[in-house]
């Protein structure tokens, strides 16, 4: 068996953690759940819990990765034995489930890209941007552009040619910065700004303290979609890592630059909704869409700024869908045996199926994104810092100490950050996940059955 491979560069680590975590997450999901949670209050809980939960679990997964240098699977069952390679089986589902919708929304964004190419994003109201959106995001159109994006995806996962992409990810994404910045400053300049930053940036914990129990599940779900945590990503990058990496420098540094994405999708994004005159509850899942076409048909040059946008994100939006579908093709190779092309078609084609329901009503999206974020990924997110926490802490504190030398009560803080802040919080969000859950399928989904 050949050396396994080590990352070349500090940096060439920390840019593919990035380039996984940075995606539809940042740019697409964070502003429609900021919406849904109220703004202010739902920023301040998810900025908490980035802090006080994320930080201690990409730790947790990055000293599983590093220690045993096997994937999820195979590094549960050396470290814990038994029952806890099941877990393993836990990620692959929601691999599997997120993807599929991922997909589509990823479709969604090359559809644009093209749209400013022929067209141009001439939408003169919010409500042309509206109707812009339906006719992208629902129908033959968005079936496809997940099929094209499906294509592509796998493609590239079959022929093992990630090279490119993660160069094209190192390009694109500090593009991508400054593409965001340059709108944020001029979306300080809409005159519904003050509104919108009062409305982003003061929290009211009047707000919080009415709504802990969606705020709560939402912003933990956020929290580990947005740094992919909770189903072993970041076990797996980090187990082609070093031991002289120092984790917890690599875990801030990676945590604070998706934070940093987010947050400035924030500045962009309520401004340009405010002076819109819409209601940032109402725009949900096309809130980027709509806001973007609005900004983009207003200014000159907009149309060449949005290809590049639009065009930008999708290729960030591969690269974290290649990362979603070799996690699903190696379990296939592992487990079934199959050869490489084969399991990225099977793995693909699969996935694209489950994806089709979404492409036809947006009532899908929730039922798969709710599933996969507040209960898959909270479920996985608990179960590692039980692991780490519970059964394995003497492991684990001593693989963090490499690279960094004395840990002292660091070490002990951070054990003890993941037994009871970290699993009680976590614990708490799975419950009320799965209450909003359940709501949702008797609720809503039950009366699109029904009606
Ligand atoms: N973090 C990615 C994003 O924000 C999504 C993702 C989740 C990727 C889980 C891999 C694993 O877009």
């Amino acid at each position: 068996m050949a050396q396994r491979e080590t990352w070349a560069t500090r940096t060439g680590f920390i840019l593919a953690a990035v380039g996984s975590a940075v995606g539809l997450g940042n740019i697409w999901r964070f502003p429609f759940v900021v919406g849904e949670g109220g703004g202010s209050a739902f920023l301040f809980v998810y900025l908490l819990f980035i802090v006080l939960i994320g930080v201690p679990a990409i730790l947790v997964e990055f000293v599983i990765g590093r220690r045993t240098k096997l994937n999820p699977v195979g590094a549960l069952r050396e470290l814990g034995g038994g029952l806890w390679k099941y877990l393993g089986y836990v990620f692959f589902v929601t691999a599997f489930v997120i993807l599929s919708y991922y997909s589509v929304v990823a479709g969604w964004f090359v559809r644009y890209f093209l749209i400013g190419i022929t067209d141009g994003y001439g939408v003169e109201d919010p409500e042309a941007a509206q109707a812009l959106f339906g006719t992208v995001s629902v129908g033959l159109d968005s079936l496809a552009f997940h099929a094209l994006f499906m294509a592509a995806t796998i493609g590239i996962v079959a022929l093992g040619i990630r090279r490119g992409i993660e160069l094209a990810v190192k390009v694109m994404v500090p593009a991508l910065v400054v593409l965001l910045v340059s709108l944020a400053v001029y979306a300080a300049t809409l005159p519904g700004a003050g509104e919108a930053y009062a409305y982003y940036l003061s929290p009211d914990f009047g707000v919080i303290a009415e709504n802990w129990q969606t705020l709560l599940p939402d912003a933990a779900g956020q929290a580990f979609f947005t740094l992919s945590l909770g189903m072993g990503v970041m076990i797996v990058y980090a187990s082609y890592l070093g031991e002289d990496r120092n984790l917890a420098e690599d875990g801030a540094i990676i945590v604070s630059l998706d934070t940093a994405f987010a947050v400035l999708v924030g500045f962009v994004v309520f401004p340009i909704i405010f002076s819109a005159g819409a209601d940032p509850e109402q725009e949900t899942v096309g809130a980027i869409f709509f806001s973007l076409t609005e900004a983009f048909s207003g200014v000159t040059g907009g149309t060449v700024l949005g290809v590049l946008f639009f065009g930008t994100v999708a290729i960030a939006a591969l690269s974290s869908a290649i990362s979603l579908l070799e996690f699903v093709v190696a379990y296939f190779i592992d487990e079934f045996g199959l050869e490489r092309r084969t399991a990225a078609l099977v793995a693909g084609g699969s996935i694209f199926l489950l994806g089709v329901p979404v492409t036809q009503d947006l009532i899908f999206l929730d039922l798969l994104d709710g599933f996969a974020d507040a209960i898959l990924l909270v479920l996985g997110g608990l179960m590692l810092a039980v692991f780490v926490g519970w059964v394995a802490p003497d492991v684990a504190r001593d693989e963090l100490s490499r690279g960094i030398g004395e840990l002292g009560s660091w070490g002990v803080a951070w054990i003890w950050a993941v037994r009871i802040p970290v699993v009680v919080v976590l614990a708490v969000a799975l419950v009320l996940g799965v209450i909003g859950y359940v709501e949702f399928l008797t609720g809503d989904f039950a009366g699109w059955l029904g009606g």
